[in-house]
């Protein structure tokens, strides 16, 4: 019998801060009105923000999965998770920093695939570094998604990224140019980007998703995807990230 094996993804940047976790998160919101069961995986482990971002306490996070796996304890994912709702589980990151710089890269590729199959989705949150443990997320994961910024210092880092990409033969990943973070800067056209990157913009998150009042979000932990505003205000953002959902749904890297 064939077990159904989700799929699972990461966003990864060049430079911090150009909003990966708050677009993961709204990307878990449209995988929820897709009615797809997602599990959102905080592997920022030494600052890492998901429980904050959504407003949620917790009890368990990747320290015990870890300590669990380490001495045969473990059973399923589920006892490590914080319900967010009824479709989307978190998975913490540990509480205290130190904890999570001993989190062993051994574990990650392991935590990965536990968790492809219990969620149709599993999606990672990193920070920029390339360390071990983000070399080891973007070997596993069925696609990654590279934010960037219209951003010299980002672009210049960006090209960087995409010569080692290009060494590690790492293939499965889309570039989102993410025009939403800091809607004052486009020192770039376009075309100047791809030039720079010598790649194709697969989406774009366009300015008019800017938001003033991202704390009130954040305050009362609300999924901006899911708020009705943004449906309805962000027409054109809420069809880009329908459409980015929809094709990661589609590609068939894990259907072998
Ligand atoms: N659409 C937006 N409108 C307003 N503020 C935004 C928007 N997107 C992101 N921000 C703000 O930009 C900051 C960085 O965003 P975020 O934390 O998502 O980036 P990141 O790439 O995950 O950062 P890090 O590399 O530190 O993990 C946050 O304060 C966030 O609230
Ligand atoms: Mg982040």
């Amino acid at each position: 019998m064939k077990i159904k094996k989700g799929k699972s993804i990461c966003f990864f940047s060049a430079k911090g801060g150009v909003g990966k976790t708050t677009n993961l998160i709204n990307l878990a919101g449209i995988l929820e009105q897709l009615e797809k069961r997602v599990l959102l995986i905080d592997m920022d482990l030494t600052s890492g923000s998901i429980a904050n971002f959504l407003n949620k306490s917790y009890d368990r996070s990747l320290t015990n999965l870890v300590d669990d796996l380490y001495y045969n304890r473990f059973t399923e994912i589920e006892d490590y998770v914080t319900k967010y709702d009824d479709y989307i589980d978190l998975l913490c990151a540990p509480k205290d920093p130190r904890e999570g710089a001993q989190i062993a890269n051994s574990f990650i590729s392991d935590i990965i695939h536990k968790a492809e199959y219990n969620y149709d989705v599993v999606l990672i949150d990193m920070n920029h570094s390339l360390s071990d443990v983000n070399l080891t997320i973007l070997d596993q994961v069925s696609e990654i998604f590279f934010i960037i910024t219209n951003d010299p210092l980002d672009l210049k880092n960006m090209k960087n990224m995409m010569i080692l990409f290009k060494e590690l033969e790492i293939k499965n990943f889309k570039i989102i140019l993410n025009n939403s973070r800091d809607p004052f800067k486009d020192y770039f056209s376009i075309y100047d980007i791809k030039h720079i990157l010598k790649h194709n913009i697969d989406y774009t998150l366009s300015s008019e998703m800017f938001l003033k009042d991202m704390e009130k979000y954040i305050m009362k932990g609300i999924i901006l995807s899911l708020d009705r505003k943004f449906s309805s205000l962000m027409s054109k953002d809420y069809q880009n990230f329908l459409v980015i959902a929809t094709a990661l749904l589609e590609s068939d890297k894990n259907e072998q």
